[in-house]
């Protein structure tokens, strides 16, 4: 009995891995993958200044205040008040958004939602993807789409950035001179129709760091246990070697 549920204990936890592997990301075969690296600084920095300047105007991350990110992120006080907290907010305070659910509710359809768990609830990879796929969509009212989230209320905010994205048009010419077979656009790829400010690669590092710095937020104790971990198998490791003593002198008689 006592047998059975310890297995049934140590299954627990393989259960809940897998299902957060799930790896679904709208009309994309699967997600794109990103490298997650919180003991990466200067990542987690850049992060969290597109992070203020681009999504709190809309999106909260009400269970963090700015403090404390600064403190873990290395960021002195005097350049949060500066440089990274626009809404009139004291240095202690939650990062609220200063958008109303009610004037959100107006303008965009959908309230947006607090994104201290989004990398939790979705995954690292779904964000990431999701931020990297937006693309012109005149059909829907705010002009953008998404292929990860299909009909999404989100504007394409970063679209300065990435530039404009459009599904990929099929190669207009046909070939031996059949004609073309597919006419409609492959929606499981986007092409640049307008260049924007930063090139590809480039993008994909700000989202890289932008995912990185949400991560942080989902878990930030994390950090901590990464501290902490260091310790406790140095103590484990001491324990170990006067645990063997200990049993040597215990079964000496035995033997
Ligand atoms: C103009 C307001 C606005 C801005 C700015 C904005 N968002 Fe959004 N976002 C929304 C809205 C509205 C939704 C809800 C979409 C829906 O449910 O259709 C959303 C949804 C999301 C989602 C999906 C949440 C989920 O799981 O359903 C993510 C992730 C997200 N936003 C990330 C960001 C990030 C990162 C930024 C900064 C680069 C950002 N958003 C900036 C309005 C905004």
């Amino acid at each position: 009995m006592r047998t059975l549920l310890l297995l049934v204990l140590m299954g627990l936890p393989l259960g809940g891995h897998a299902a957060e592997g799930h790896n679904e990301c709208g009309q994309l075969a699967k997600c794109d993958p990103v490298k997650i690296d919180l003991r990466d600084q200067p990542s987690l920095q850049r992060g969290a200044r597109t992070f203020v300047n681009y999504c709190l105007p809309c999106h909260g991350a009400s269970y963090m205040r700015y403090n404390r990110m600064g403190q873990d992120l290395g960021i002195p006080e005097d350049l949060l008040k500066e440089d990274m907290i626009f809404t009139g907010d004291k240095v202690g305070d939650l990062m609220k958004t200063a958008m109303r659910k009610e004037d959100a509710k107006e303008w965009l359809k959908t309230a947006p939602p607090d994104l201290t768990l989004v990398t939790r609830w979705r995954s690292p990879e779904w964000v990431y993807t999701y931020l990297r796929n937006f693309y012109r969509d005149d059909k829907s009212a705010s002009g953008w789409n998404n292929l990860v989230f299909p009909n999404v209320a989100m504007p394409h905010v970063l679209y300065e950035w990435q530039g404009e994205l459009r599904p990929a048009q099929p190669t207009a010419q046909a070939q031996d001179g059949k004609p073309v077979e597919k006419t409609a656009p492959t929606s499981e790829r986007l092409e640049v129709a307008k260049p924007g400010a930063k090139t590809a690669a480039e993008f994909d590092r700000d989202m890289r760091d932008l995912t990185n710095f949400l991560v942080y937020l989902g878990e930030p104790a994390k950090l901590d246990r990464y501290r902490i971990g260091v310790y406790v198998l140095i103590f484990l490791a001491v324990f170990l070697v006067f645990a063997y003593l200990l049993k040597k002198e215990y079964w000496k008689d035995v033997h």
